[in-house]
């Protein structure tokens, strides 16, 4: 069946992927709405941008008029909801913006959907709410404990994972007592192509490409369970596809890793690629912890493998280099993308920056 989909965030490092797959393996057409924020760029969707069966809505989810005109206007029959104020770091800097966007954008999106939604003879069924978040929204794991599951309890500890878990129930109360077709997905730590500049790994690559020191937060010894970004992508189409409304689904790699061993994987990769400066292992720099820093995310998928038929296929060696060699050969990308970020440290606490900066809808 063919849908019209309205991606939230289509702009960002994720949406970017999921409007590109949408495009490629599905025949719905596509309308992004993104307030392009410092993390949402045109250039993130290029190539993609003038397809026919692709519109971009510049508007801010937390604006109830522009997102009430966009559904008035497109008449999309699913959401997938990505739009977010998504760095930890900045969350610790200035977590108002992650109030807003995160949870009074859902909100707003959600009763959006709701009026589009509601016929005279109820909630249409045939629609769908794909609300995105994130696993820390689960906190911290001891090193020894199972992986989180759909029935973890919540128990975020940054202001970034407190705004997504509140989120998170406000798209399952909507479901519960307004019967919106709302599923909750939650996924471990992405890496790729179009991430910004700021998250761990880029921040590695471009760093390591000219020549600085490679800042490590810490020992290194937080774990982290890494997914592909396009398996994300993947998966989130087939929760908007197979997922049963009000049901939650969790996505990883079943991939950990200490942060600093993925650190020294993608130096070997640097050592490859620019031999002047290898080994690039020894310009790694142990700077502060982030406050509060969880300790170890790690996913259990088995019910989207076994209810959505979704696996991971890209091996965590394969993405690593590919996302290596995406960096070192989008320098355009980079420049147009970054503003006036320099690769800087951020998130050492609210006197060490100024709220996040936004882009104007
Ligand atoms: N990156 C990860 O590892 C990861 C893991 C799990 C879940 N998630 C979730 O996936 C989603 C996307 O994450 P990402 O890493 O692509 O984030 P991102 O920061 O790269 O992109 C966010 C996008 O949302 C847009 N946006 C921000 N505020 C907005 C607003 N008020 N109105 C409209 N658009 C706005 C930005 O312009 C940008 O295009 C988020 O909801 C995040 O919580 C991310």
């Amino acid at each position: 069946m063919s849908r019209t989909v309205l991606v939230t965030g289509g702009a960002g490092f994720i949406g970017s992927a999921v409007v590109r797959h949408l495009l490629a393996a599905t025949d719905h057409h596509v309308v992004t709405l993104d307030a392009l924020t410092y993390a949402g760029h045109l250039a993130s969707l290029e190539g993609v941008l003038d397809d026919p069966r692709h519109t971009f809505v510049h508007a801010d989810v937390t604006d109830a008029a522009a997102v009430a005109d966009a559904f008035r206007t497109h008449a999309p029959d699913a959401v997938l909801h990505l739009a977010a104020e998504s760095h930890v770091d900045r969350s610790i800097d200035g977590p108002a913006a992650f109030l807003r966007t995160n949870v009074d954008g859902t909100f707003t999106l959600l009763e959006a959907a709701r009026a589009a939604w509601t016929t005279d003879h109820g909630m249409r069924d045939d629609v769908r709410f794909v609300h995105v978040s994130t696993d820390e929204v689960f906190g911290s794991l001891a090193p020894d404990a199972p992986a989180f599951h759909e029935g973890t309890p919540y128990a975020p500890r940054s202001p970034y994972a407190a705004s997504k878990a509140a989120s998170d129930h406000l798209a399952r109360a909507w479901f519960h007592t307004y019967g919106l077709p709302v599923i909750v997905t939650n996924c471990s730590n992405n890496y790729g192509p179009r991430q910004f500049p700021e998250k761990l790994l880029p921040t590695i690559v471009l760093r390591g490409a000219r020549g600085a020191s490679l800042p490590i937060y810490g020992a290194g010894d937080q774990v982290r369970d890494w997914l592909y970004v396009d398996d994300h992508a993947r998966g989130l189409v087939a929760a908007l596809e197979r997922g049963t409304p009000g049901a939650t689904y969790l996505f990883g790699g079943r991939n950990e890793r200490r942060n600093l061993e993925v650190v020294q994987q993608v130096c070997r990769l640097l050592d490859d690629a620019h031999p002047d400066g290898a080994p690039h292992a020894n310009r790694i720099e142990h700077v502060p912890d982030r406050p509060g820093h969880d300790v170890r995310y790690a996913v259990d998928p088995t019910r989207a493998e076994t209810d959505l038929g979704w696996r991971p296929t890209v091996a965590f060696e394969e993405g690593l280099r590919t996302t290596v060699d995406w960096y070192r050969t989008h320098p355009a990308w980079v420049d147009a993308v970054r503003g006036g970020y320099d690769l800087e440290r951020q998130g050492l606490g609210p006197q060490a920056g100024p709220e996040t900066g936004r882009g104007t809808p």
